[in-house]
């Protein structure tokens, strides 16, 4: 294991509003998790970590760890509690959160939809709602109008496609629906939405960057004859998606071009949230055998990151921001490896990597797995909201410092750590 540099790459963490605020019972996941049976652990993202109130110590400790960047979400259903309602108490909370983060030098990229909805948006069918790109576009303005001299840094959607596969092929979020029409019209409604948000963004803040967060994963056989599946499934979750927001072509299995989208251009960076690999079995993801493993079970893979980027890059060039990154390790036992192996790769690439977004800061709300499995680089003890800076992030703080990882680092951080091989 030999140190090396990150150059110019800005590296800090990445968040979503509804996994960190708490107290929000307007929301569609608070109405979903008190549903008997929905997260694994019985709890609700009502108290999360509690960030709406302690988001000063947070963003404070960003800055002791000397975070560069911070992705971070606003959380519509606060911001919109009723259709055509705009709180400005929760617009002002968010001003105020974002001005300290500047104040302190970090910059704020900010996400406007990851997963969650008001409930009156759900309750219309959010998605697949023949008006919801219009409503949240309507949402998107006002919240680009009154943060816009704060923030001209944008990630419109997050992960499109795990959520319209979570929420309406495989019942995990909610609705819970099981509907393969449901799951396409989904996608389709959500990437004239990036398009349109795009286009709206730019409208209303000419120098602003945007782009959105795309769940990208590497798809290969587990045996030689799965190979033409991987190609499906590659096509089918990811790159038909990539096609239609990035370049605004909608292939027949997304119902065809749109009257409203025209191809062209609809992002100013790539961004890629990267965990895993799947080994295809027909249309299930399996995990190849004898290969390291995070404690739910996903492979660890680190040349997946350069892999698809590679190939995201190849058709559609542009700066890379990994927008999302990063492992569940309760024990922190293989957190900081997990960090230089991907760091790595990055800084062995010839590809223009320009931003390393870790998930996430403080262990959080992880959706239908509740409060189990841990992310973060800092520890949270949710009964007391009691925060503690792990190993993980003493080492992500001093790669920051020493501009990449040093063999004094590696011998305290990395070389002790081993991978649990599933
Ligand atoms: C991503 C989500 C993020 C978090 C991580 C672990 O798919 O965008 O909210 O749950 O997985």
């Amino acid at each position: 294991m030999t140190p090396f540099s990150i150059g110019d790459l800005l590296i800090g963490t990445a968040t979503a509003a509804l996994q960190i605020e708490g107290g929000d019972r307007n929301n569609n996941w608070y109405d979903w998790a008190s549903l008997p049976g929905t997260i694994k652990d019985g709890t609700t993202p009502l108290r999360a970590t509690d960030h709406w109130h302690r988001w000063r110590e947070d963003t404070e400790l960003m800055a002791t760890l000397g975070l560069q960047v911070y992705r971070m979400g606003v959380e519509w259903s606060r911001i919109e509690p009723r259709p055509g309602e705009f709180s400005t108490e929760a617009i002002d909370h968010y001003r105020e959160e974002i001005s300290l983060l500047r104040a302190r030098g970090i910059r704020p990229l900010v996400t406007l939809h990851h997963f969650t909805n008001p409930s009156w948006f759900q309750g219309i069918g959010e998605w697949t709602h023949p008006e919801s790109v219009n409503i949240w576009l309507r949402f998107v303005r006002r919240v680009v109008t009154d943060l816009g001299d704060l923030v001209d840094e944008w990630v419109t959607l997050n992960e499109p496609n795990v959520y319209a596969v979570m929420t309406r092929l495989y019942g995990e979020f909610p609705p819970g629906h099981r509907s393969l029409p449901e799951t396409i019209k989904v996608m389709r409604h959500m990437a004239i939405a990036h398009v349109r948000a795009y286009e709206l963004i730019h409208e209303i803040q000419a120098h602003a960057t945007v782009g959105l967060a795309h769940h990208l994963r590497s798809f290969d056989p587990l045996r030689v004859w799965d190979s033409p599946m991987a190609k499906i499934n590659t096509y089918l979750f990811q790159d038909a998606l990539v096609d239609a927001t990035l370049g605004g072509r909608f292939a027949r299995v997304l119902g065809g071009q749109p009257r409203e989208v025209s191809p062209g251009k609809y992002y100013d960076y790539l961004g890629i949230n990267y965990y895993t690999r799947s080994a295809v079995v027909g249309f299930s993801d399996r995990v190849f055998p004898n290969t390291p493993v995070n404690d739910l079970g996903w492979e660890i893979y680190p040349e997946g990151l350069t892999r698809i980027a590679q190939d995201l890059h190849d058709r559609y060039p542009g700066p890379i921001w990994i927008t999302e990154n990063g492992t569940a390790d309760n024990d922190e036992a293989f957190r900081s490896r997990y960090l230089a192996d991907h760091l790595r790769v990055i800084s062995e690439s010839q590809l223009p990597f320009e931003r390393y977004y870790h998930w996430c800061f403080v262990d959080n709300f992880e959706w239908a797995e509740g409060e189990v499995p841990r992310f973060g680089i800092v520890h949270n003890d949710f009964d007391t909201q009691a925060r503690t800076i792990k190993p993980s992030g003493h080492f992500l703080a001093q790669v920051i410092k020493d501009r990449g990882v040093t063999a004094e680092a590696l011998a305290q951080y990395v070389v002790p750590q081993r991978y649990r091989v599933g």
